[in-house]
């Protein structure tokens, strides 16, 4: 890749399922996990200046834009920087057409960076585009950026996003401001918008907690209207795995933003790369999903109808009913792209190239009881039925415990608990095993066509174990994500992060007019190629306070 402007590479999506790329997020996310145990950076923040709420609220109006899970591809995360650095954006739905303006402010929900957050990635795949975007700003105009960290920023314990977002730099033509990886804005109308750090999913800190508890009750006023913006719908991860994933929102609704007087209208996050709406049953309050900063996107045809006792985790939990009244993709576009991971040893070669060391290992394994001795390796296979070689796959110690290992190894990896964790993981185990054989018998077969003998022989046939093996392995793989998450709503990121789709693109555009509504323009662009925004749903309007 040729270096397209200094100081940064215009980068492809994200492969994840490369081997080195396996191996490095691994080490990555293992150093991360070290790191939050021995040292949490947001408690070291505490001996930072304590930033006061960024004061906007002597302003009539305001636009305010959240973009979220960026720093993926160049074209997608350039095409959503555009987007945000246009001066103007005329947004359609059905019947009306909506001039909007760039955000003052431009807030950034986490995961600002794929697949580590070493300083090569944050430059080539997230300032790159900005940069190009939107080189400088003049004037009074020039747009503020608040950012929080998501757990793709924490892998290497926050250094490089505290160098590049708290030290008051520019971040191409969006001046930062804040000095800890959390930030509270003070909006016009008694609107607020507060960013929290969660880290990965864990406790919030004491420090934090003590800042947004000393702002409640410095500069909040009862009534005051709140926006949440965190780096994981929990209100989602809650339905979907029991109501602890949501104690840390819920604790903080209860014990700073409830005491604070404020009222918590809105939440905003990323994490998930689609968007997703979920409104109050008889109210306004929204938890919305837009994670379309780049990021490969994720499906939308296992997101939960309704949330309601899943978001209360303890006894005061003051938790209205909500339910889900917009997705993007739609679910008939997101099930016809799931299909897509039949097509798994074309999409990622170099996994099947990674998996065909199994079947030659296998076979390997099997050469005594196979060969006997007697015949080279070659020749034995030639002649060998499907039975012969089960027959000598379950007679070798090697082969049954390869064999074994595949099968626990995808029982591990099927993401569940119980019934659902062993019986999918032990099927696909099973599946793998007993294709393995039939590759090494085909590859038997078709070596037996061509006229070799001796060493030529052995070679094409490791050869064609190797290609048939490892695209059969890979394929078995993909009908396996494809149907435990069609069937069991499983493996959405695994199955989704195969295919690196980086279309159905979002943002969002908000709006606090001179009344002191907010208005949300939900912005999509559906296929990154055409670049064309348009209104996801209609604009969504939360009434003023009071
Ligand atoms: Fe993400």
């Amino acid at each position: 890749m040729a270096a397209d402007r200094p100081g940064f590479r215009r980068m492809p999506m994200v492969r994840w399922y490369s081997p080195l790329q396996l191996a490095n997020t691994g080490a990555r996310v293992l150093i991360s996990l070290i790191l939050e145990t021995w040292s949490d950076k947001r408690e070291i923040q505490a001996a930072l200046p304590v930033d006061p709420p960024h004061n906007l609220s002597n302003r009539n109006e305001l636009w305010l834009d959240f973009v979220a899970d960026l720093g993926d591809g160049w074209d997608s995360t350039y095409g959503i920087a555009s987007l945000l650095a246009r001066p103007e954006l005329e947004l359609q739905d059905r019947q009306r057409s909506f001039p909007t303006r760039r955000g003052n402010v431009l807030v950034m929900g986490g995961d600002l960076v794929y697949p580590t957050s070493r300083i090569s990635d944050y430059e080539n795949r997230m300032i790159g585009p900005y940069r190009t975007a939107l080189p400088w700003t003049e004037g009074p105009e020039q747009p503020d950026l608040f950012v929080i960290p998501g757990n793709h920023d924490w892998y290497d314990g926050l250094t490089n996003f505290m160098r590049i977002f708290c030290q008051g730099r520019w971040v191409a033509g969006w001046r930062t401001h804040q000095s800890r990886s959390y930030f509270a804005l003070q909006l016009p109308h008694r609107w607020w918008l507060w960013g929290i750090d969660i880290q990965l999913d864990h406790y919030i800190d004491d420090p934090q907690i003590r800042y947004f508890q000393d702002l409640g009750r410095q500069h909040v006023r009862t009534g005051d209207r709140l926006i949440l913006v965190t780096a994981e719908p929990s209100w989602i991860y809650a339905k979907r795995k029991g109501p602890l994933l949501y104690r840390n929102f819920d604790y903080f609704e209860r014990k700073v933003v409830r005491p604070s007087g404020a009222q918590l209208m809105v939440a905003l996050t990323g994490d998930l790369h689609h968007y997703c709406r979920f409104q109050e049953v008889g109210g306004s309050r929204q938890l919305i999903t837009a994670g379309g900063g780049g990021a490969f996107l994720h499906p939308t045809h296992n997101l939960p109808k309704r949330l309601g006792k899943e978001l209360k985790p303890h006894p005061d939990s003051d938790v209205p009913e909500f339910e889900r009244v917009s997705t993007s993709p739609s679910k008939a576009q997101s099930l016809r792209l799931l299909w897509r991971t039949l097509l798994m040893p074309l999409i990622n070669p170099e996994f099947a190239a990674l998996i065909a060391a199994v079947p030659i290992l296998q076979l390997w394994s099997m050469q005594p009881a196979l060969s006997g001795g007697r015949s080279t390796l070659a020749d034995a296979i030639q002649r060998a039925s499907l039975g012969d070689l089960a027959r000598a796959s379950a007679d070798s110690p090697g082969s049954v415990v390869i064999a074994a290992l595949i099968v626990l190894a995808m029982v591990g990896f099927a993401k569940a608990r119980g019934v659902k964790k062993w019986g999918p993981g032990v099927a696909h185990g099973l599946a793998q095993v007993t294709v393995m054989l039939v590759t090494i018998w085909l590859a038997g077969r078709l070596a037996g066509l061509i006229a070799l003998r001796g060493f030529p022989l052995t070679l094409l046939l490791l050869g064609l174990v190797a290609v048939l093996g490892g695209t059969a392995a890979a394929l078995v793989f993909g009908a396996y994500l494809a149907g435990a998450n069609r069937l069991l709503g499983m493996h959405d990121n695994e199955a989704f992060s195969a295919l690196r789709i980086r279309d159905f693109k979002n943002f969002l555009r908000l709006h606090f007019d001179e009344s002191g509504a907010l208005t949300i323009y939900p912005v999509g662009v559906e296929r990154v190629a055409d670049a064309v925004p348009h209104l996801i749903e209609s604009p969504i309007r939360v009434a003023p306070p009071g």
